[in-house]
């Protein structure tokens, strides 16, 4: 027979931002880092699988295209949550199956969106409920198909520790706080190209790691601070110093990058724009309302609290009237049901 099962996971925004591996088969970082995870409406991936022993092959459809099944970092996952499950039961009733999967995006893949941290968390809910397993294991196997995603398999705000094992045992996600417990916090995401982006983040932040002056100074002294900074700014629902962080933060990765070389440049003049526009906005309101952030792409996301998300969505649309730029709402979300 087959068995099925079909799973939906969030994007999660950073802001404290992974960027630099010291391990890049496991996918282990250089620096913690601290997202907040989107609810489910607007932005998610959705995978099913289904697994079955008449299954000649392992096989992977992606947006209705069959992909490859032998890239790497897939049959790391595969074969992780096969271990996983042998460990728990050596007899396993799906140990000699083979699984097909097909996950799709309702988001542009590759646009600086975190569509692959969706992606393979979606892909590792939906394994785990197959297999019958449930552990904190799980974000170290969601992190080994793409770091990033390992925070998307908690809601609200979630820190990934980079951990010091060589076998990345201990380089885990954990739940800083469920969105109930912040429940004014919005993101916007402003959509300024949905294209597919130039370098890809695995090969950007390799090449940081590899040129870069700043970015040890970065992963060893500041992140470390403004992990605990930014954690107790949330504990403490302070916008203020949440939003000073995030915006710094985000400012300092894109730093590393023009710092890399050859330089890596993922914000462009629009982007940039945005920046000065919300900078302005900040100023004359006498305090932080909207704290920009931007990941490996030029869209703009913007965390806020709910009572300023009309005045900012009516800044931004009137600087940018007839562009083609448009507003993906979102909050961040409880813990998803994965079952
Ligand atoms: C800028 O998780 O996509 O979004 O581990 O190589 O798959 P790989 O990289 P990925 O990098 C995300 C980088 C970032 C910052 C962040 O999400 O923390």
């Amino acid at each position: 027979g087959v068995v099925r099962a079909t799973t939906t996971a969030p994007v999660n925004i950073a802001v404290i931002k992974y960027w630099g591996k010291r391990d890049t088969k496991l996918l282990l970082p250089i620096n913690s880092s601290l997202s907040g995870t989107l609810d489910q409406e607007q932005l998610h991936a959705r995978t099913t699988v289904a697994a079955s022993s008449s299954f000649e092959a392992d096989e992977i459809w992606l947006n209705g295209k069959q992909e490859d099944i032998s890239n790497q970092r897939l049959q790391n996952v595969l074969g992780a949550v096969r271990a996983l499950a042998a460990k728990k039961d050596p007899e396993h009733p799906l140990k000699d199956a083979h699984i097909k999967i097909a996950s799709v995006n309702n988001f542009p893949t590759a646009a600086g969106l975190a569509s692959s941290a969706a992606g393979y968390a979606c892909l590792v809910a939906a394994l785990a409920e197959l297999f019958g397993v449930q552990d904190q294991e799980l974000t170290a196997i969601a992190r080994v198909g793409s770091g990033s995603a390992c925070r998307s398999l908690m809601g609200g705000f979630v820190r990934w520790e980079k951990g010091t094992r060589d076998d990345g045992a201990d380089s885990l996600a954990s739940q800083v706080v469920p969105e109930s417990h912040w429940p004014d916090m919005q993101v916007l995401i402003l959509v300024v190209n949905a294209g597919k982006k130039g370098v890809s983040s695995t090969s950007g932040m390799q090449s940081t790691v590899k040129t870069s002056a700043l970015i040890n100074h970065r992963a060893e002294v500041v992140v470390p601070q403004r992990m605990k900074d930014i954690e107790k700014a949330i504990q403490d629902r302070d916008f203020q110093t949440f939003g000073r962080i995030t915006m710094q933060d985000s400012n300092q990765f894109h730093a590393t990058c023009l710092d890399t070389y050859p330089p890596i440049f993922y914000m462009n003049d629009v982007s940039r724009q945005i920046v000065q526009i919300l900078t302005q906005y900040n100023d004359a309101a006498g305090e932080i309302r909207a704290a920009y952030t931007y990941d490996a792409g030029p869209n703009c996301v913007i965390y806020c609290l709910k009572q300023h998300v009309q005045e900012i969505l009516s800044l931004v649309c009137h600087y940018f009237p007839s562009s083609e730029s448009e507003f993906v709402r979102g909050r961040s979300t409880t813990a998803s049901d994965y079952s």
